[in-house]
């Protein structure tokens, strides 16, 4: 058994072979917030590109906890130079962690850090495949929809899919639709969307898009999965 606890936006915690995984954990300025950052304690953070809503608490969290960021590569030199443990990897790579196999995929989006004036390089923007405990879970990152997330659905039997319906940054509800329909997961949770005004979606009207084989999970902030 794992579980996935949706955190608001594209954050969630996957709980999977003993070990607590955070993923794009933006806590502190989410509206969508339902805990504090000292309320997680996480063995891992991936981080899927640099974006503030994205990359969040993931250093400070790394910190407190001396939890493992694992990030693209110029993301990870990133979190490593402000002092955070860290194992940088890249599109296409995978790794044998303690709790199962990661790998970057491609996404279709930025990465750059912004703090006020200064536009920090952070490298390519990722999703993420997690295997583990006979499991296939892919968080998609932010990403456009694009032609071979039908590749990633024929490599993989993916049981959880995460995927942002918001639009305006990311794919929106008809291309969310369009990428559950490449990907052939079990279960699809859909992400980024209601956290600001410009990314307003209808999590049902989703839902009524996928076809009926497909289990489409809709989380509250704070709500749990367990699959
Ligand atoms: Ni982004
Ligand atoms: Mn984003």
């Amino acid at each position: 058994m794992a579980s996935i606890r949706f955190l608001g936006h594209s954050a969630f915690e996957l709980d999977i072979n003993k070990k607590k995984i955070l993923i794009d954990p933006f806590i502190t300025g989410n509206p969508q917030a339902v805990c504090k950052p000292r309320d997680l304690s996480p063995d891992y953070i991936v981080v899927t590109h640099g974006h503030s809503d994205h990359l969040g608490d993931a250093i400070d969290i790394a910190i407190k906890n001396k939890a493992t960021i694992i990030a693209p590569f110029e993301l990870a030199m990133y979190c490593g130079n402000k002092g955070a443990k860290t194992h940088a990897m890249h599109i296409g790579g995978s790794y044998p962690f303690d709790f199962g196999v990661i790998k970057f995929t491609n996404a279709l989006h930025g990465s750059t850090i912004i703090q006020e004036e200064n536009f920090i390089p952070a490298g390519n923007p990722v999703g993420v495949l997690i295997e583990a405990s006979g499991k296939t879970i892919y968080h998609a990152g932010d990403t456009g929809l694009f032609g071979d997330m039908e590749l990633i659905g024929d490599r993989y039997n993916i049981d959880l899919a995460l995927l942002p319906i918001g639009g305006n940054f990311t794919m929106d509800i008809e291309d969310a639709s369009y990428a559950t329909k490449l990907l052939k997961p079990k279960v699809v949770i859909p992400m980024h969307y209601n956290t600001f005004p410009v990314i307003e979606a209808d999590p049902n009207e989703f839902a009524a898009r996928i076809s009926s084989s497909i289990r489409v999970v809709i989380l509250n902030p704070g709500e749990e999965f367990e699959f």
